[in-house]
């Protein structure tokens, strides 16, 4: 038999998490998908009913629009790495609390560590409040933030708006779109930085 690669045994271990109780009211621990070589890591905030269903991340209608958003940039799905903060559905789509995403951290922290992304692009403000609790999306999206955390050492985020928001709302999705339009032009300057 094979050996598992590290990002697939390790995620294993996430789909058997009981840590809190989000486990016990949602049907699937939606780990992650995508590549374990990823560049860029796409963090959302956690999975609603369709992603609770299939287990995958992304896959509602707010997926579509990053589908979209992806196609128009030419960048595969399965090129990059979606995850959450919580892995788990808050029932009814609440809102995760703060100790559900303190708990939910130490998985997001060792997937950061096993795929080492060149990026973390965090869409909506759970994500980007992860790394910088202070911030205000409306201040900061669309550039890249050089942060330095103590659990996974330094690392660029690209904050953008959910693409959630971005699908109710005319003017966030203007922007979702021009931001995320940068996302080439910011791999080749990574690239050249190697
Ligand atoms: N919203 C998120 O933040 N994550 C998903 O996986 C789906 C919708």
């Amino acid at each position: 038999m094979s050996e598992k690669a590290p990002l697939e045994k390790f995620n294993i271990k996430i789909s058997q998490c009981t840590k809190c109780s989000l486990r016990a009211t949602c049907q699937r621990v939606v780990f992650g998908s995508g590549s374990a070589e990823a560049q860029i890591m796409l963090l959302g905030e956690a999975p609603g009913k369709k992603e609770d269903e299939l287990g995958i991340p992304f896959v509602g209608s707010t997926g579509r629009i990053l589908d979209k958003m992806l196609e128009g940039i030419k960048i595969k799905r399965e090129d990059v790495y979606l995850t959450n903060i919580c892995k788990c559905r808050p029932p009814e789509n609440r809102d995760p609390l703060p100790e559900e995403v303190t708990t939910c951290a130490y998985w997001l922290e060792k997937q950061i560590q096993i795929i080492n992304p060149k990026i973390i692009i965090t869409l909506g403000r759970f994500a980007l409040n992860y790394f910088l609790p202070q911030a205000k999306i409306s201040a900061v999206h669309g550039i890249i933030l050089e942060i330095n955390t103590e659990k996974i050492g330094t690392i660029k985020i690209f904050p953008l708006h959910h693409p959630a928001a971005a699908r109710i709302n005319r003017q966030t999705r203007a922007l979702f779109t021009q931001d995320f339009q940068k996302i080439p032009t910011i791999l080749k300057q990574i690239k050249k930085e190697q």
